[in-house]
């Protein structure tokens, strides 16, 4: 009789537990679709969400090269001699005149005459051009010889255009968001 009265909670155990593993597997099919949404589907991510840059382990003189949309992006931290060197040169830009200042952007007002963020793709063929060489210690394409600076303004070679900007803008003074 013993065993009989041990044999029915078991059995009503039983049944409990896999009622909970039912609901247990309910419940996880009920937040998926909830997860899945707030994920970004797969057409946003090939058009490229846009992506917030931290800018603050990027020091003086240094750069960093990231993806985004499939395509190269640099982003420079310019040193206070580059700074000046480029705007020094603005009347000599040539081939895509364009002054220092429309390089960059500002953040409250005050340009942020530090940071260049430019698509990495030379505007001749589309190489990806090595950062810091070059004639103006820019950026230097080795494909057909382009020489850019540092603002990405192409100063020698056959590309027909500066580097391209992508569309960006500061979120704060160390922190910009493109697209
Ligand atoms: S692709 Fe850069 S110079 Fe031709």
């Amino acid at each position: 009789m013993a065993d009989h009265s041990m044999s029915e909670p078991n059995r009503r155990d039983f049944l409990f537990l896999a009622t909970g593993a039912a609901g247990a597997v309910a419940g996880a099919a009920a937040v998926w679709p909830l997860i899945s949404q707030m994920l970004p589907d797969a057409s946003t991510i090939a058009a490229g969400a846009p992506v917030e840059v931290d800018l603050a382990p990027i020091g003086e003189g240094k750069a960093i090269t990231l993806k985004w949309r499939g395509k190269p992006i640099f982003v420079r931290h310019r040193t206070k001699a580059e700074i000046e060197a480029a705007k020094k040169d603005d009347p000599e830009i040539k081939i895509d005149p364009e002054p220092d200042a429309k390089r960059v952007k500002a953040f409250e007002g005050k340009a942020q005459e530090q940071w260049i963020v430019v698509y990495g793709n030379c505007t001749h063929l589309g190489c990806v051009p090595t950062g810091f060489a070059g004639d103006y210690n820019g950026w230097y394409c080795p494909c057909h010889g382009s020489h850019y600076d540092s603002a990405g303004r192409i100063r020698k070679g056959p590309a027909p255009k500066n580097l391209f900007i992508p569309d960006y803008a500061f979120q704060s003074a160390t922190k910009i968001k493109i697209g």
